[in-house]
């Protein structure tokens, strides 16, 4: 399949600051891929990079089959950014949300008109249409942003954080827009902190911690290499955490975090073999998960408050 991105050793340093060291991804056409990471761990810096708001400081990138360093303002008709940021007009209506940014481009007004109607619609806020975005919720707006981002027709969609601070009825909507987008074989490459959201829209994804990146896979290969299929967790006293490491230390791999141990179970070994191994009566046997392998390669829980780091 033809690769529509491909970073090489992509970096970007403010003064002697590392905020992405190293990144190489690259994104095939039609795929959904995710760029998973804690506050501050440079998934924003990364994703302007990728969409051409950020200088490149040491690296390759090319999108589209298009240099990046040469052909930016080419590569800009062909994508579509959602940024961090709504970066909404709230002086016009909604609408004029969409006509004000289709002029931006160049889009004549009668086309920029008939796609602005389509897409309100299809984003099911036609009824506001002539309100201010003041009255939208956050949800909303989200969708009046991702709106405006598809008024190029983009073959490429950059999504910073899409459901960050939504509800989840509202993420849920935007996760099903973002489906329906893919299915019409729209790129799309999105950062999140979310796991839920990897594991639901991703075909792969990039972990990153502290600008560095932490691996790199399909969800299922990244917890299948990293942790295995089942997972065993288990609660315990703290002072009580040598006696029931004794029995696992040897034979397993294990994180401790928060009062619990948390047992990763090869694949060859069935979860319910190993109970014998564990003293505890309150144990529950899960399925791996994407949390499982953050925890793993960076060390602290993707949802640990970053001031209690
Ligand atoms: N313009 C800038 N000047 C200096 N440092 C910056 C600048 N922009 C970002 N940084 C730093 O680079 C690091 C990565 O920031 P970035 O915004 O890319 O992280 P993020 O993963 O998007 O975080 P969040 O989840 O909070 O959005 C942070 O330590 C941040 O303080
Ligand atoms: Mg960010």
């Amino acid at each position: 399949m033809a690769s529509i991105i491909e970073a090489r050793n992509l970096t970007k340093t403010y003064n002697n600051f590392i905020a992405v060291q190293g990144l190489n991804i690259q994104v095939s056409e039609g795929e959904c891929f995710g760029v998973l990471g804690p506050n501050g761990a440079g998934k924003t810096t990364a994703l302007k990079m990728l969409y051409g708001t950020s200088s490149i400081t040491k690296g390759e990138l090319f999108v589209l089959g298009l240099n990046a360093r040469k052909n930016i303002k080419k590569i800009k008709r062909e994508i579509g950014v959602v940024s961090q940021e709504d970066g909404l007009d709230f002086d016009f209506s909604v609408l004029d949300n969409l006509l004000v940014y289709s002029r931006y481009f160049g889009i004549p007004r009668n086309q920029a008109f008939k796609t602005s109607k389509e897409l309100l619609r299809s984003m099911h806020l036609d009824n506001y249409m002539d309100q201010s975005v003041e009255v939208l919720s956050g949800g909303l707006r989200r969708r009046l942003v991702i709106a405006r981002a598809l008024l190029t027709e983009p073959k490429v969609l950059f999504l910073d954080e899409p459901t960050t601070g939504l509800d989840p009825q509202s993420r849920l909507w935007i996760w099903n827009l973002l489906l329906g987008l893919k299915r019409k074989g729209i790129t799309l490459v999105l950062t999140t902190h979310y796991m839920e959201e990897v594991e639901r829209l991703c075909d792969r994804l990039v972990i990153l911690d502290k600008g560095r990146t932490l691996c790199e896979g399909t969800p299922q290969e990244l917890i299948s290499t990293n942790i295995g299929n089942e997972v065993i967790e288990f609660h315990v006293e703290m002072s009580d955490i040598d006696y029931h490491l004794e029995k696992i230390r040897d034979r397993f791999e294990y994180q401790v975090f928060n009062n619990k141990i948390r047992l990763f179970i090869p694949n060859t070994v069935p979860a319910k073999d190993i109970m014998s191994s564990v003293s505890s009566d309150n144990i529950i046997i899960r399925r791996a998960s994407l949390d499982d392998v953050f925890l793993k390669v960076a060390g602290y829980d993707l949802n640990t408050d970053i001031k209690d780091l």
